[in-house]
């Protein structure tokens, strides 16, 4: 089975560039066909979730030309890639503080959610200056906004539609390329008992065979989520 819902940390834009003796900002540039390139390949597998990060809370501090540079990237491909989103019947969101960006990008990812809202294919989902922290504690307040009464105590159900990504079923696969095996505060909640896969890849070489290769590994797994090996295979596993 095809995970239903995968989600990517696109990593090592940078040393993909260095490598080749060019700006990192070129490295940036290629992630995009990359991730073009990925977008297509998950639609034509069925995935129904496609979730990556583009920018983290954390990613300010890199130096202003790069975080600028990255900003007008965003913006430039809601401008050009939009219309051909919505033409492949996906539909794209954005999560994230959305308080840092200019009033420009946040028109732009207004316009780009609502355009495609209706679309069905695929649901890609970019998370940018986000962070799995700022999530949950963003859950939290506007949960406690809305039902002040639950500051007695509440349970997870009750926190869950107040998460940024309410909208789907949790990660089946979780990818990051670049090396490095870390969560970099991507989605802490929703990664619970997600099947974790590391490539040395660098992002922007990341194509077709090596999701391929993502998938076969996912396809490996047993997951358990608590339960035994036997119960699973006896089928006598209980909710
Ligand atoms: C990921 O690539 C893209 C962003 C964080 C925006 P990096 O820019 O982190 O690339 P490396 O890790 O320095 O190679
Ligand atoms: C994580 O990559 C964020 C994105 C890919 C957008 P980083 O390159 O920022 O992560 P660290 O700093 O190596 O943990
Ligand atoms: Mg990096």
């Amino acid at each position: 089975m095809v995970p239903r819902h995968v989600a990517v940390i696109m990593d090592g834009n940078g040393r993909w560039a260095k490598q080749r003796f060019l700006p990192r900002v070129a490295g940036h540039q290629r992630g995009v066909e990359a991730l073009r390139e990925v977008v297509k390949s998950c639609r034509e597998l069925g995935i129904e979730y496609l979730t990556v990060f583009a920018f983290s809370s954390e990613n300010w501090r890199r130096p202003a030309d790069e975080v600028t540079f990255l900003m007008q990237l965003f913006l430039k491909m809601l401008e050009r890639e939009v219309s051909k989103l919505h033409e492949n019947n996906i539909r794209l969101k954005i999560i994230g503080d959305r308080s840092r960006f200019d009033d420009t990008l946040i028109q732009r990812i207004e316009q780009a959610e609502q355009l495609t809202a209706g679309n069905a294919a695929l649901t890609l989902t970019v998370a940018a200056n986000y962070g799995g922290r700022w999530d949950i504690m963003q859950a939290m307040q506007a949960m406690l906004r809305e039902h002040p009464e639950l500051s007695a105590g509440f349970d997870e159900a009750a926190l869950e539609p107040y998460l940024s990504m309410n909208y789907a079923p949790e990660p089946d696969l979780f990818i990051r390329t670049g090396g490095e095996q870390r969560i970099s505060n991507f989605l802490l909640w929703q990664l619970a008992y997600a099947e974790l896969y590391f490539t040395d890849t660098l992002w922007p070489a990341f194509d077709r065979a090596a999701l391929d290769l993502a998938i076969a590994s996912y396809q490996q797994r047993e997951r358990r989520f608590g339960r035994t090996s036997e119960q699973l295979t006896e089928g006598t596993a209980g909710a």
